[in-house]
């Protein structure tokens, strides 16, 4: 029964780092909110996106909180409508 303690403790941080990285990716955030998204092509950046959906740069930043538009990468999703 000595390692029971152990298990307990690895369990619990194991569930921690979960939902902390669940958090860090919006899995429990404002994404869960968001109707479409927008998978970021070669050549795209965030004022071209926003005006391909017709959205302002208040509307797309609002979508989008915490996104780096200076650091788009290929594949990476935008909230495009919420
Ligand atoms: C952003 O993309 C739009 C549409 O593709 C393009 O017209 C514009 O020149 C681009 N802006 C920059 C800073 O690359």
């Amino acid at each position: 029964m000595a390692n029971y303690n152990k298990i307990q403790t690895l369990v619990l941080m194991f569930a921690l780092l979960i939902s902390f990285t669940m958090a860090n990716f919006g899995f429990l955030g404002g994404k869960a909110s968001c109707e479409k998204v927008f998978g970021v092509r070669s050549g795209d950046n965030c004022t071209g996106i926003a005006q391909m959906f017709k959205l302002s740069t208040v509307t797309f930043d609002s979508n989008n909180p915490n996104l780096k538009c200076d650091a788009l990468f290929v594949g990476q999703w935008l909230c495009v409508a919420a």
